[in-house]
């Protein structure tokens, strides 16, 4: 009697504890909610400018949970545990190196690159990576390894630090997220064929188009506000 009880708690307790894989990383959160940043080179006031649309972008569809805040002075600046430095793209339309320690850049693009790929560089900075990465992405997208050149590999390898939740705003793999790299690349050996395919094919929509068609979800402001309220 005593052995069955015990046995029964363990698997209610396996149950009722639904975790949900993110695309999230721990230790990259700014638990401060309080960010310093710096404008890195270049034309400065273009470059003020179009931080200033993507923040104020980023605020009206995510919400003031973050305090963003400039310091003009580079030296005071780099003297903070953690900041971010923005400057603008020579090519292409963006990118982030996030950090959890010194500096995380975020790299910005002008039109006719999107403000929502701007916002992603925003979110990957504060901590998410891009959707594919997830601990259960196989359960929703199957990657076509032959499309794949080997240098591009680890890009589309599981990523396992990856934080796991009970959040249920997490229970979404979301394939229409701004995260989500689209399904056809430049890089891939046959670029009219896809590197993976949605298992709901139906879903193929939101993948099929360039990285710049990318757009926020619905998913990417509760995942967001899931993490930061
Ligand atoms: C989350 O769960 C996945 C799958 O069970 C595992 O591979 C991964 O290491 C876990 N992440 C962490 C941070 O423990
Ligand atoms: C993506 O899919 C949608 C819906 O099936 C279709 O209308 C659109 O033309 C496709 N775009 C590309 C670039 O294939």
């Amino acid at each position: 009697m005593k052995k069955f009880f015990i046995f029964a708690s363990i698997f209610f307790l396996a149950s009722a504890d639904d975790e949900y894989a993110t695309n999230f990383i721990a230790d990259m959160k700014w638990n401060s909610k309080f960010v310093k940043y710096g404008l890195a080179g270049g034309n400065v006031d273009e470059l003020r400018a179009l931080v200033q649309f993507t923040l104020d972008k980023f605020k009206n569809v995510f919400g003031t949970l973050i305090t963003w805040e400039e310091d003009t002075d580079l030296n005071h600046l780099a003297k903070y545990d953690r900041y971010v430095l923005f400057s603008l793209a020579k090519h292409g339309c963006g990118t982030a190196f996030p950090g959890n320690y010194g500096p995380s850049m975020i790299v910005l693009a002008r039109q006719p690159c999107s403000v929502d790929i701007g916002m992603a560089q925003i979110l990957k900075v504060l901590g998410f990576t891009t959707v594919h990465k997830r601990a259960d992405r196989d359960h929703h997208i199957r990657i076509l390894w032959d499309n794949i050149p080997p240098t591009l590999v680890p890009y589309y390898e599981k990523f396992a630090p990856l934080m796991n939740t009970t959040k249920i705003e997490f229970k979404t793999y979301d394939l229409c997220s701004v995260l989500h790299p689209p399904a056809y690349t430049y890089y891939a050996y046959d670029v009219n064929k896809p590197i993976f395919e949605p298992i709901d094919i139906s879903k193929m929509e939101c993948v099929n188009g360039t990285k710049n068609d990318r757009k926020v979800s619905n998913n990417d402001i509760a995942q967001f506000k899931a993490m930061y309220s």
